[in-house]
């Protein structure tokens, strides 16, 4: 059973889904709130958020900045419901929420000026194809934020099984061979990472 409820933070979907995806929206909002004030997000720019799940954070930033904000995520559940939550921004073409894999998604040419995932890269077992699929998506002086809970944490949570556990000194490592130039991260009940490109 823990094991399912584990699958279902991968990927939410059917019953156990909804009610994962009810845990995300109350439990993770603070990281939200922590995520974008790190990110210094400023009108005009383009962000793009990998693994929106609900759509909690899509939604704090489409309320609160003058942004275009994209995203994709391969939950058919977490698609619909971040979808249904944020249909105002939506039909305003404020927001575009894509449905697939970050991995293997063929997604267009338009370049961001800042990409963030919370929460997402315990479930990437190559972080140097995830890492650069996420340069290509930012234009040159672009910026990505990450937000992680720590390896003890997850440790601590039981989360062993379908959770790569990874340390900062890892993300950094695989971030720089990325081609991030730069690196810069501050500890707060988990990992907030920023990585330049140039
Ligand atoms: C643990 S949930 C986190 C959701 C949200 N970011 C939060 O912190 O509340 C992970 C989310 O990332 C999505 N995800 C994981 N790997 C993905 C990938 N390779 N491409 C797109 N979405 C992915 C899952 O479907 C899920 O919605």
């Amino acid at each position: 059973m823990f094991h399912a409820f584990l699958k279902q933070l991968k990927r939410p979907s059917g019953l156990l889904g909804i009610i994962v995806a009810r845990m995300m929206e109350s439990r993770n909002r603070k990281y939200y709130d922590k995520a974008i004030s790190f990110m210094e997000i400023k009108n005009g720019e383009r962000i793009f958020e990998i693994g929106y799940g609900p759509g909690v954070g899509i939604e704090l930033l489409a309320r609160n900045y003058g942004c275009y904000i994209a995203g994709i995520d391969f939950s058919d559940l977490m698609y619909k419901k971040a979808t249904e939550r944020n249909k105002e921004f939506i039909d305003a073409g404020k927001v575009d929420l894509k449905y697939g894999n970050l991995l293997d998604s063929d997604l267009d040419s338009a370049k961001y000026d800042k990409v963030f995932c919370l929460n997402v890269i315990y479930f990437w077992n190559d972080l140097n194809k995830a890492f650069m699929k996420v340069s290509s998506l930012l234009n040159d002086n672009g910026i990505y934020f990450i937000y992680m809970t720590t390896a003890e944490e997850l440790t601590r949570l039981g989360f062993d099984k379908e959770f790569f556990k990874y340390s900062v000194e890892q993300v950094e490592s695989a971030l720089r061979q990325a081609g991030f130039n730069k690196v810069e991260y501050e500890k707060d009940n988990g990992y907030y990472i920023k990585a330049w490109k140039c």
